[in-house]
């Protein structure tokens, strides 16, 4: 069993967690943005696709509160052995409540003692500069009761779908498509329609989620289809029509319309 942190959007906080409790984790805790699991291996393989992001925890210890020596010590509870990676690494850090340290003390703390136990090359976003390209990420949080040293198993961040090459305007953070697909209530052989598909995020999430079911995208724009066909070459039918005139029998209507038809 790995311990994994895993961030959301405001508000998906639970949707995720039930995601990744129906998929045989233990949800060890919810808080706001955030889930902690007890994760077998194969989480990383298969993510909540609810999720924002994913990370593997490599430390933990109590919040040490506001103080920079509190911070230090706690820290070095946290972080006693993590992997072994000579390559460069960056770390992003959030918190909550007043402190007297800011978020690049405590990347600096984190990132330097990283360096020490690893080899690793620390990339510090203090200064601005754009780390390399070929990195890996570290994530720390103080969420008021406990500290978290994390580093994300992935090159990217999860919300950001291999899928997707294009998008349009008013396109869905997938992660909330995932959420609203989850909300639909899927089942096999379902027809499922997006009669304002646009670039087809909301169908491509709902066939991940539930690929026995059957997806058509309808959108009235020809750049919409363009950009929906390049995202999803397969597995949805997608057509040219407007949303006004289409009366397909369907199970589930997935949508996010635009504020204007006409
Ligand atoms: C907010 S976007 C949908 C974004 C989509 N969910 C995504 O994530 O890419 C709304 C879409 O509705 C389309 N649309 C607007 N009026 C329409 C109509 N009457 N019939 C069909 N499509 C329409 C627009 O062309 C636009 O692509």
């Amino acid at each position: 069993m790995q311990l994994v942190l895993v961030r959301t959007v405001t508000g998906l906080e639970h949707l995720a967690a039930e995601e990744l409790a129906d998929a045989g984790h233990r949800v060890v805790e919810v808080s706001k943005r955030q889930v902690i699991v007890e994760a077998s291996p194969e989480v990383v393989e298969r993510p909540p696709l609810v999720a924002d992001d994913l990370f593997e925890v490599y430390g933990v210890a109590p919040d040490p509160g506001r103080t920079r020596a509190g911070l230090t010590a706690a820290l070095r509870e946290a972080i006693r052995s993590v992997p072994i990676a000579r390559g460069a690494f960056a770390v992003s850090a959030s918190f909550q409540g007043p402190r007297n340290f800011g978020r690049y003390d405590v990347e600096d703390l984190v990132g330097e003692r990283i360096a020490r136990l690893t080899g690793g090359r620390y990339h510090s976003r203090r200064y601005g500069v754009a780390p390399p390209e070929e990195r890996s990420d570290w994530r720390v949080v103080l969420d008021g009761k406990t500290l978290w040293v994390s580093r994300r198993p992935y090159a990217v961040p999860l919300h950001r779908r291999t899928w997707r090459r294009q998008t349009v305007r008013g396109s869905l953070h997938p992660p909330v498509a995932a959420a609203m697909a989850r909300l639909a209530g899927l089942a096999p052989g379902h027809e499922v329609l997006d009669p304002f598909c646009g670039a087809g995020t909301l169908l491509l999430e709902a066939r991940a989620l539930e690929p026995r079911a059957r997806y058509a995208g309808v959108d009235r724009d020809p750049a919409a289809l363009e950009a929906a066909r390049a995202n999803g070459p397969e597995g949805v039918k997608w057509r040219r029509g407007d949303a006004r005139r289409v009366d397909d029998p369907v199970d589930r209507i997935l949508t996010n319309p635009s504020g204007t038809t006409a």
